[in-house]
């Protein structure tokens, strides 16, 4: 499936660094991700973490050696280096940067680099003066120069006491850019707007009309397309999801604020999938002061939202692909169909909400997908990654898609 780590082989060099025990944790996303990861530590590197934890994880022998004894064939390094699909280095300390950068192989990890073929992605990591060294600036240079994949480092608080840049990212944020590197391009030049989460409608100062959807759907849909070289733009209500690493994200908590920052990036895009869950309503004259308890009930009065699919479906330009989402919990079929007419959409995706793994503030989707051409496609339960990247594939092969 696209976009899937599983049948992918990567290479993850681990060098002598404090942020070595951070590469444990990238490695066990990695795994749970499917992906096939063999370790090659540094001997400093084994001097921070122990190898039998590497090892565990991998289920796998960690390499430290280079003559050591072994069962396998001798030529590890160029074995290891050609049958993977990424040799990812994290962290890479300033002495594999140097070494890299000026050819030289004095151990296994130093030696695979340079037999490797496939894409290599280095994560430096180390002191701000380290970083900022002249030898270790015109290393990075020299090593993007010759095609590797640096991988920036935070800025912050740095285990040595100094403040500044050379932190290693977040396992997570690796991981992300490992997905991003192993991804087919076929979204480059594409420009995708994406809204998520849920809209908030205030009913007084602390209180507020909403729904439990979390973003995830919407944030994996941004995700996946800035993977494959979307230029993605995310809307997003309240949601406590990170923004993605290179989607311009922009925050809202109401549907109106939600619709102004719609119209202001939909004119421009190729690609408009509508994730969020919008409130169709707001309280009508929302308390400036906490409302307080009274004797008897309360009677809400409530004023219709925009409707920004069907606003959406209305100011659709030619060529332009427009995907929407409905949560249903009754006739999904009838609902589903007539809203895709109704709003001029070119696919719909129907959450069978209530079906085992679907629906809110869950990882896993069940979703039918409706074709403007009438067609049908029930989808099994999948991975909201997953799912984002199906109807990436999807929306690829719509008459007026990529
Ligand atoms: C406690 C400690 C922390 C270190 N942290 C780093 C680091 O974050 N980045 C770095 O480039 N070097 C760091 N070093 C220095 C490297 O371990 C040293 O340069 C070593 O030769 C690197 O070997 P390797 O690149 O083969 O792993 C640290 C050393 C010590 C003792």
């Amino acid at each position: 499936m696209t976009g899937s780590l599983t049948g992918k082989t990567l290479v993850l060099g681990v060098t002598g660094g404090i942020a070595a025990y951070k590469s444990v944790e990238l490695l066990r996303l990695l795994r749970t991700a499917g992906a096939r990861v063999r370790v090659v530590m540094t001997r400093s590197a084994t001097r921070f973490v122990g190898p039998t934890t590497f090892e565990a994880l991998s289920g796998e022998p960690v390499w430290i050696e280079m003559f050591e004894a072994r069962s396998d064939a001798a030529m590890r390094h160029i074995d290891w280096a050609q049958r993977c699909d990424a040799v990812v280095v994290a962290p890479a300390t300033a002495n594999i940067l140097g070494k890299l950068a000026n050819g030289i192989a004095d151990d296994p990890l130093s030696t695979l680099l340079l037999a490797a073929t496939c894409p290599v992605m280095l994560c430096p990591a180390m002191n701000t003066h380290m970083f900022r060294h002249p030898a270790v600036v015109r290393n990075l240079a020299r090593l993007e120069a010759d095609g590797h994949r640096i991988l920036a480092p935070d800025s912050g608080d740095l285990a040595c006491g100094t403040v500044g840049p050379g932190r290693l990212p977040d396992p997570g944020v690796i991981f992300d850019r490992i997905r991003a590197l192993l991804a087919p391009k076929d979204y480059r030049g594409r420009r995708m707007l994406v809204t998520a989460g849920p809209t908030r409608e205030m009913l007084d100062p602390v209180r507020f009309l909403s729904n439990p959807s979390s973003g995830r759907m919407g944030f994996a849909v941004a995700r996946a397309a800035e993977h494959r070289g979307a230029a993605v733009t995310l809307v997003s209500g309240p949601s406590t999801l990170t923004d993605p690493v290179n989607v311009a994200t922009v925050r809202v908590t109401t549907a109106r604020e939600m619709a102004e920052a719609v119209w202001q990036h939909a004119a421009d895009v190729d690609i408009v999938v509508k994730t969020a869950a919008v409130s169709d309503y707001r309280p009508g004259s929302p308390a400036t002061q906490k409302i307080k308890k009274e004797a008897g009930d309360m009677a809400l009065i409530l004023t219709r939202n925009p409707d920004i699919l069907m606003e959406l479906g209305r100011r659709k330009q030619t060529g332009q692909v427009l995907v929407g989402f409905a949560a249903e919990t009754e006739n999904l079929d009838g609902y589903a169909a007539g809203k895709l007419k109704q709003k001029n959409l070119d696919l719909i995706v129907a959450n069978r909400i209530g079906a085992v793994g679907a629906g809110f503030e869950v990882d896993t989707n069940v979703v039918s997908l409706f074709y403007r051409d009438g067609r049908r496609e029930d989808l099994e339960s999948m991975s909201k990654n997953d799912l984002a990247h199906l109807l990436l594939d999807r929306i690829a092969n719509l008459p007026s898609g990529v």
